[in-house]
């Protein structure tokens, strides 16, 4: 296997870490990488939606896998594009076609998709511009908190949970006819609140067949306590301690299987990832949001908890042979904590130089990157301390170890990582 890997973070460092063990870094390409890909690969410069330059680098290093990190390059077609150039359609590129992407990309493709296959979520109805009036009836018809979602890619900010029931009209208008999040909020879903506790499950699939991966458990919120600003992850745990042997075959049984059935169903071009948003209502799994990629920061831990070569079970996708099972998986936990920069997710500075007291692995880079030979900060999710322990406290206590060896000016990070889980391990 020869892999160009599409992406900067910390995702793209930990799937790229995992393969360079198995297939030889001379194998592996990220584009563009960071400082800490640069370990385990080659790095080549690309915009991760500039498709021409991406098929170049494929066919300069005969790539013969391409594997898109993110959503956006998959929402715009990065796969339809390598297909649609005899040049370039020999190469497999792990991820859904543009239409299937939509189960990422469009909230309302993503409900209706699940209504067909009655897969439990949240009950809802998608409003436009023409029909916002109705949108404001919807809303007196319901409970509070009402859920109002941007149907396109908002970058995580296009959910909003409201409890006045004029404010979430206010808030309904703004994205509707005053375009808050432009063209993402043409469509806007509002759904039922579903009161419970979240979990993401992540599963390969060829589109017919299924592997399950590690579950995980992720950290959004920037401040202490999960409050505050959104950001891209600050932290996450795997295994997730209240993922019970009922609440899996639950999930396996009303979720998975059903959605890969789906997938065969409604004729998508799905293959890849699919990440499973889930919440846990009285211990019956619900799906949030399907996403059509890995999670990050999950990835940081659902990678190194994998105890099965990733290269052979991306090659098991690309023959059809997934066999509707589990993935081998190690035992104890995995945390990760991200060191960010002062100020994020607002503004904050880059460029500043940082110093590694410790050298291990397992230190996923994400904005880093070299400059004149010194490793600098370049983004605001610095880089995740992912750790193991035969407990959670004992992963937790050496994440927050690994942190303490890492030094930039105005470091952050989140001191209670995975301890809303400590009351579910004994
Ligand atoms: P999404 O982008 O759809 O994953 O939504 C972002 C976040 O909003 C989720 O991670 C949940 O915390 C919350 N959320 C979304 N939909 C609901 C819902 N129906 N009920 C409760 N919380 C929700
Ligand atoms: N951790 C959430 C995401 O990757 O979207």
């Amino acid at each position: 296997m020869r892999i160009l890997i599409v992406g900067s973070g910390a995702r793209e460092h930990a799937i790229a870490w995992k393969l360079s063990g198995e297939i030889g870094k001379e194998n592996i390409f990220i584009a563009p990488g960071n400082g800490g890909t640069l370990t385990c690969g080659t790095n080549v410069n690309g915009d991760i939606t500039d498709f021409e330059a991406l098929k170049k680098i494929a066919l300069a290093n005969d790539i013969d896998t391409l594997l898109p990190g993110s959503e956006d390059a998959i929402a715009q077609g990065v796969r339809d594009y390598f297909e649609a150039d005899s040049a370039s359609k020999h190469i497999y590129v792990l991820s859904p076609d543009k239409y299937a992407g939509q189960l990422e990309s469009s909230k309302s493709f993503a409900k209706e998709f699940m209504a067909k296959e009655n897969i439990p979520t949240a009950a809802y109805k998608a409003f436009t511009h023409e029909t916002v009036n109705d949108g404001y009836v919807f809303l007196d018809s319901l409970n509070p908190p009402y859920v109002l979602k941007a149907d396109g890619l908002a970058a995580g900010k296009g959910v909003l949970i409201i409890d006045n029931v004029e404010e979430a009209k206010a808030a309904l208008k703004d994205m509707l006819v005053d375009r808050k999040f432009g063209d993402a909020s043409d469509t806007v879903v509002i759904e039922e609140f579903l009161d419970g506790i979240e979990f993401s499950v992540f599963a390969l699939t060829d589109g017919k067949n299924y592997t399950l991966l590690p579950e995980a458990k992720d950290y959004k919120r920037v401040g202490e306590g999960d409050i505050g600003l959104n950001t891209g992850g600050m932290g996450a745990v795997s295994p997730v301690p209240f993922y019970d042997e009922n609440l899996k075959q639950k999930t396996i049984e009303r979720i998975v299987i059903p959605t890969v059935k789906g997938l065969h169903n409604q004729d998508l071009n799905f293959r890849g990832f699919i990440f499973f948003g889930l919440i846990a209502v009285n211990g019956n799994p619900y799906v949030i949001e399907y996403n059509v990629r890995l999670g990050d920061p999950e990835t940081e831990v659902l990678i190194p908890m994998l105890d099965e070569s990733f290269s052979e079970l991306i090659l098991a996708a690309k023959n059809e042979k997934l066999t509707n099972g589990t993935a081998r998986i190690k035992s104890g936990y995995c945390t990760t904590v991200f060191a960010v920069s002062g100020g994020y997710p607002e503004s904050y500075k880059k460029g500043k130089v940082i110093t590694l007291n410790d050298n291990s692995e397992t230190l996923f880079h994400a904005g880093t990157k070299m400059e004149n030979d010194m490793l600098c900060t370049s983004g605001g999710r610095v880089m995740a301390a992912t750790c193991f322990g035969d407990t959670l406290q004992n992963a937790l206590q050496a994440s927050y170890e690994k942190l303490s060896y890492i030094e930039f000016e105005n470091k952050q990070y989140r001191t209670d990582i995975g301890n809303d889980l400590k009351v579910y391990t004994t």
